[in-house]
């Protein structure tokens, strides 16, 4: 561990010194975790305060994507759906749970999954997901191995809930959990908050550091044991989510793509839904806030929407491209958040409103370092029910509309 010399070192290269403020007033173990937390805190994150390296500014030329369409995948099922079946089959085929996130717009306090979705009876969000996958099991027979990634802060919460419901029927043999890396969180003026006097406020540093977590994990080794060749990466917060679909995995595979997202069509030039596209004639993912006017409401000459496919965090990565870019810098985006923090009179304080930044890599990022993408069309009605928040737009109340329409029983 560092030396406090060390730690104040480092500090003042990011004019952070505040954080050892009480230093003296702590007993031994604080001490130590403070100067631990310092040595593992990746600091360089709030270089991204600053307006040069501001990505939004630094985006290439955006060119429409087209999609593999509902009706080219009906056409084409069986030849996809065996083509999948069989990478499945063979076991090359592995899927990636994100669940590090804190779902702070649910309000929830346990991690995300754990919640029960269910009216008259329990159902929670990650039994949706392993009923889900147990049906490609069934189809297949076939287990598919699932990784599930997991923060410091919801970790030991996960795994004994998975425990204590026996993994929803899942051979627990092909599940695995790892712990993605934490990011600190600063205020509006980059200056980071603490927990505690002790205690650095951070949080988990969003879903684009999976693969490398993964690898820090030490869990790369048994991906190349198993033969796996591709990985399903999708988020706990869709409960309609269609895990390693064959005819997906069939179609991209086909393809000869990279990589593949399962899209949906926007329901309006408008939607608040991040769009698969091309930029610089690589696949890229332009947010909604970044698209202009022009592009928002650009039809083709069919009159449909040119910019029209959007993401629903389901992609399938090619682990070899995964192997190849894992050394390449993902974006930082800084986030606005509700941070809770210790105000100058030691008390904890959790904000109603926005206080500051949290700072994510996010998976999307991963797509633009594809050199191809595949956007295959699904029914929005069918595979896109998200839990975002408590209640209005993508709520409890929303996907549970979803679910019975789908003949979930809740
Ligand atoms: P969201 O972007 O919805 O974030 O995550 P969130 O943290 O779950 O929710 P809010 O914004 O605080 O309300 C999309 C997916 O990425 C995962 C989430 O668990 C979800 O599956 N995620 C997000 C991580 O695994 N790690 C992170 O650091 C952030």
């Amino acid at each position: 561990m560092i030396e406090f010399d060390t730690a104040e070192n480092i500090l003042k290269k990011y004019g952070q010194e505040h954080i050892l403020a009480y230093y003296d007033e702590l007993n031994n173990t604080e001490k130590a975790e403070l100067l631990s937390q310092i040595e593992m805190t990746d600091f360089s994150v709030l270089e991204n305060l600053k307006d040069e390296n501001n990505i939004s500014s630094k985006r290439g030329k955006f060119e429409p994507l087209d999609a593999v369409t509902i009706e080219d995948i009906e056409k084409n099922r069986e030849t996809y759906y065996s083509a999948g079946s069989e990478a499945i089959k063979e076991g090359k085929v592995a899927a990636v749970l994100l669940a590090g996130g804190q779902g702070t717009r649910l309000g929830f306090d346990k991690p995300k999954g754990m919640f029960n979705i269910g009216i008259s009876k329990e159902l929670y969000i990650f039994e949706c997901l392993m009923n889900n996958l147990m049906k490609v099991v069934k189809d297949t027979g076939v287990y598919v191995p699932l990784y599930i990634m997991t923060s410091e802060k919801n970790h030991d919460d996960t795994v004994n809930f998975f425990e204590e419901k026996n993994y929803f029927g899942y051979d627990k043999k092909y599940v695995k959990f790892f712990i993605q890396d934490m990011a600190p969180s600063s205020d509006f003026n980059g200056r980071i908050y603490m927990e505690s006097r002790s205690c650095i406020s951070i949080s988990p540093n969003g879903n684009g550091g999976w693969f490398s977590s993964i690898v820090r994990a030490g869990l790369l080794k048994d991906i190349k044991n198993k033969g796996i060749e591709w990985i399903n990466v999708f988020a706990v917060d869709n409960v309609l989510q269609q895990i390693a679909d064959p005819c997906f995995i069939g179609a991209v595979i086909n393809s000869g793509s990279q990589s593949g997202s399962k899209v949906v069509s926007k329901v309006s030039p408008d939607e608040r839904v991040g769009v698969l596209c091309l930029e610089d004639g690589k696949p890229s993912i332009v947010e909604y806030y970044e698209m202009t006017k022009e592009m928002r409401t650009l039809t083709k000459e069919n009159g449909q929407l040119a910019y029209k496919y959007g993401v629903i965090l389901n992609y399938l990565f090619k682990v070899e491209r995964l192997e190849d870019i894992i050394a390449e810098k993902m974006p930082v985006h800084v986030v606005e958040k509700k941070i809770p923090y210790m105000d100058n009179n030691g008390s904890f304080v959790i904000p109603d409103e926005n206080n500051g930044y949290k700072f994510e890599t996010l998976v999307l990022d991963m797509v633009h370092l594809q050199e191809s993408c595949l956007p295959y069309e699904v029914e929005r009605c069918k595979e896109f029910a998200p839990v975002k928040n408590a209640e209005g737009v993508d709520s409890v109340e929303s996907a549970r509309k979803l679910l019975i329409q789908n003949g979930i029983k809740l």
